[in-house]
């Protein structure tokens, strides 16, 4: 099957893929759009921070992303209620799930493999009822990843202010996104 054909799936990550997620957190292309370079992560601070049961306790869900058995990228999902650290403070639905995702290598990107991937991560989260709205944060000026999304069927709502700074906030509700399914 051709690459672009192969589907896009998502499995859990495990501490096993922490040496790997820190080289990708240190690619250029990543670093530029995940925290830049102040944030390069060492590889005991990917152990701390992105060790899957202690992401569990903060409600965020980390997953790589496969496509065939070639790990192609990380996904995040989180609840937003309650986020903490003065994220998402005037959330009041607990259904509301927030996504972070990036392509490990820069060879893939701009080829529809983000869409595909933000695509796949919006129906696992939709699978489950109790989930009413997804939604992302991108930088205004990372007009790719804008894109990106909204060709996977977020749309913009407005520009907010985050703890990292200014972010779009873009969201697809659970009856877009049955609107959209029904529509295919
Ligand atoms: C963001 C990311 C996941 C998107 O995945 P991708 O596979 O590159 O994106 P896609 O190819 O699916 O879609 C990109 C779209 O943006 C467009 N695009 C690319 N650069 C652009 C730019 N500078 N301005 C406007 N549009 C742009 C592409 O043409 C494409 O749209 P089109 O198909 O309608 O022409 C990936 O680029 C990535 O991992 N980037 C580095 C890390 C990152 O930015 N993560 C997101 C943090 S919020």
């Amino acid at each position: 099957m051709p690459a672009s054909k192969t589907p896009v799936t998502l499995r859990l990550m495990t501490e096993h893929d922490l040496p790997m997620l820190h080289d990708w957190l240190n690619r250029p292309h990543i670093v530029e759009w995940w925290g830049g370079e102040a944030e390069r992560p060492s590889l005991a601070e990917v152990m701390e921070h992105y060790l899957p049961r202690v992401m569990a306790t903060e409600f965020v869900t980390p997953y790589i992303a496969m496509l065939d058995d070639e790990p192609i990228g990380y996904v995040q999902s989180y609840v937003a209620l309650g986020s903490g650290d003065s994220w998402w403070a005037d959330e009041t639905d607990p259904g509301v799930r927030g996504i972070d995702q990036f392509l490990a290598n820069s060879n893939q990107l701009n080829q529809g493999l983000g869409t595909r991937l933000v695509k796949a991560l919006v129906d696992r989260l939709f699978s489950d009822r109790a989930v009413s709205k997804i939604q992302t944060d991108p930088a205004p000026n990372n007009h790719r990843a804008i894109r990106c999304y909204e060709r996977a069927g977020l749309t913009q709502q407005k520009v907010i202010t985050t703890p990292d700074g200014p972010a779009v906030y873009m969201v697809q509700t659970r009856a877009a996104y049955e609107t959209a399914r029904s529509a295919t």
